[in-house]
């Protein structure tokens, strides 16, 4: 099933997305890829603060209690019922198994009753334009834009010719950006997630206390590497931690981990040129620092963006307006593949 194109040019495309890849249930309904009607998350994260991560299975247990509340949550915020809605969105990786599960039988549920197309959403995709979702209006972005996607799951820069195409020009060779945060608050004695216990604690630190080694520093790819980093945090704590406070430590680990993302955004803006814009995206997005340092790297010809700070972390919002540009794009005929990953089996799936 597909949307009819002519929807989207005489009228407004209202879609209900489903993202359930991690520890999240979150359902939105978003017009015309932007203007967000209602977002609802609801997040297992509480019960994991205390054991460095995520257990899936536990998630994919609450994930299954909280979907039928919140999407009633989400209709009724909204104000607005199932027969308006025009197409169901749903993330159908990468993510948990059993969390995936839950949401793509969500959403071929509600597709089936209520006779409405299925839009897979490929979650990296829906992280890149979580920078359409604004309050005020369509935001007026300008092309080339060099995205750094930034999350617990990946780390990525990309060169973006349009909303959904791209090409990817550097990834992470070993842990991500979030992975980082998170593996070393655990080395810290901080709850998960660790990006906003590490965050919470630097602000009372000297990020320049102690200075961590910069990784890749004579390497002129444009990767990026985490791991070395936590092996340095690892040692500095057995070894020599105990004369700096551990604010001091958050902060400059904090720090490199920052500088590391702003040095290769800074190369890369320099390889590009006629890039018109910087987007940041993701769950460390979310990161003051980081956006701080980042507008530090750009000069005034380059529109710096982040996603607002509730869409930066998971959310359905950005599914569903991913799904409504995958569409724009496509015209009816099949979705361009943004990243193609073995799970894309399971969004061919999810289209028959
Ligand atoms: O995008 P996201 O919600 O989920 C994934 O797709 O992975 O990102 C979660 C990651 C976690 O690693 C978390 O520690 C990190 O984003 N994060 C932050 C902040 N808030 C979340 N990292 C740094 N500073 C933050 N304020
Ligand atoms: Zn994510």
């Amino acid at each position: 099933m597909i949307l009819h194109t002519s929807y989207l040019i005489l009228r407004i495309v209202r879609i209900l997305g489903i993202e359930t890849s991690c520890d999240e249930t979150a359902v939105a309904i978003v017009e015309d890829g932007w203007r967000v009607l209602s977002s609802v998350i609801s997040s297992s994260l509480g019960s994991f603060a205390q054991r460095g991560g995520v257990i899936p299975e536990y998630a994919a247990r609450a994930q299954v209690e909280m979907m039928v509340p919140v999407l009633r949550e989400v209709f009724a915020q909204s104000g607005r019922d199932i027969a308006s809605i025009d197409a169901v969105a749903v993330t159908y990786g990468p993510g948990l198994l059993g969390s995936l599960l839950v949401g793509t039988t969500t959403a071929r549920a509600i597709a089936h009753l209520w006779k409405k197309p299925i839009l897979p959403v490929h979650h990296t995709l829906g992280h890149l334009v979580s920078t359409w979702l604004h309050a005020e209006g369509a935001p007026d972005i300008s092309f080339p834009i060099l995205t750094l996607s930034v999350s617990g799951g990946h780390t990525d820069l990309w060169y973006r010719q349009n909303v959904v195409t791209g090409h990817l020009l550097a990834t992470t060779r070993d842990d991500a950006a979030g992975e980082a945060f998170d593996k070393g608050a655990t080395l810290l004695g901080l709850p998960y997630p660790g990006g906003p216990s590490i965050g919470a604690l630097a602000n009372r630190g000297n990020e320049l206390a102690h200075l961590f080694p910069e990784p890749l520093k004579s390497d002129s790819a444009l990767s990026f590497s985490f791991s070395g980093l936590k092996t340095s945090l690892k040692y500095l704590l057995r070894d020599g931690g105990s004369t700096l406070s551990s604010a001091d430590v958050a902060a400059s680990y904090q720090y490199a981990i920052c500088r590391h993302l702003a040095d290769r955004v800074l190369r890369a803006l320099r390889a590009n040129h006629g890039i018109r814009e910087l987007h940041v995206v993701g769950g460390v997005s979310a990161n003051t620092r980081l956006r701080r340092m980042m507008t530090d790297v750009v000069d005034r010809s380059i529109t710096l963006r982040f996603p607002e700070k509730k869409y930066c972390t998971d959310n359905a919002a950005m599914i569903a307006s991913a799904a409504y540009f995958l569409h724009q794009q496509s015209q009816g005929r099949p979705a361009p593949q943004f990243v193609t990953k073995a799970t894309d089996e399971l969004a061919s799936a999810l289209r028959t």
